[in-house]
């Protein structure tokens, strides 16, 4: 455990909100599977994201526009199976949420209830308000995410940093005390210039994480395969690659396809 982290026994949307208050910084990593929710969290992470990403990263699809809510129970509930400590929030996925408020809370109750996730996390500000309040109101917490939002990529046309003119930047800014005021929990700001979410995390009571977002917010997300480096054609400025896995697995297996065909494995020792 690391120098700056208090051992907090188990995570809720509470130690959340401590955590800002004492200037702990988050840590927040994705998981989308039982194995990798062990380690994540085994390693001290404070949130487990169940991201949407999995659309890209687990199913190979350009976009997180095709995955669907039961595709993200099966990743949710895996991942809860594999988690004693972090928070887990999970993505509703797109279409889920954004025709009517009620179909919004059918679906977040679906995740909490089919899968023992702890929230969920929904993209988007004044256009998904009374769907938010809906949920919240069913008791279910909910963390918001502005900035960069992949579920409207088609509306932004590529991935580069939002919200780097003025009035994309008050929208944002009015969006993130609107979620706050209808009860959110925390914020995810993805792919913004790092000045204006200080400005948005100083301004806000509820943490708010980047991704993409500068190092003066009150915690950092990122996607895990990406960290670990066992994906291999993405390189945004702002990911740090902690493993890579990518190169060191193709080695590990191409060395097992070597010893197989030369019947060095298994040996004497490695049968019965
Ligand atoms: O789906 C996801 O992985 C996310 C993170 C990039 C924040 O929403």
């Amino acid at each position: 455990m690391s120098v700056a982290q208090k051992d907090y026994k188990k995570v809720t949307v509470k130690t959340l909100n401590d955590m800002k208050a004492h200037g702990e910084k988050i840590s927040m990593l994705t998981a989308y599977d039982y194995t990798m929710a062990t380690i994540v969290d085994g390693a001290g992470i404070d949130v487990i994201l169940v991201g949407d990403s999995a659309s890209n990263v687990m199913a190979g699809h350009k976009t997180t526009l095709p995955i669907t809510l039961d595709q993200m129970i099966y990743h949710a509930s895996s991942v809860v199976r594999g988690v004693n400590r972090a928070l887990i929030v999970v993505d509703l996925p797109f279409g889920s949420y954004q025709s009517d408020p009620k179909e919004a809370l059918r679906s977040a109750i679906r995740i909490m209830k089919e899968s023992g996730a702890h929230s969920i996390k929904v993209e988007g500000g004044k256009e998904i308000k009374e769907s938010i309040k809906r949920i919240l109101n069913a008791g279910i917490p909910v963390m918001g995410h502005l900035g960069l939002t992949p579920q409207s990529i088609y509306k932004f046309g590529t991935f580069s940093v939002r919200a780097k003119e003025e009035q994309e930047a008050e929208k944002l800014k009015s969006d993130a005390l609107l979620l706050q005021k209808a009860g959110c929990f925390a914020l995810v700001l993805e792919k913004v210039p790092a000045k204006l979410a200080k400005e948005v995390a100083d301004m806000l009571d509820i943490p708010v994480i980047g991704i993409g977002a500068g190092n003066g917010v009150d915690g950092q997300v990122l996607v895990l395969h990406d960290m670990i480096g066992m994906t291999k054609e993405f390189h945004p400025r702002f990911l740090r690659r902690y493993l890579n896995l990518y190169d060191d697995m193709t080695n590990a297996i191409s060395q097992y396809v070597d010893d197989v065909k030369s019947v060095d494995f298994p040996s004497d020792k490695e049968q019965y």
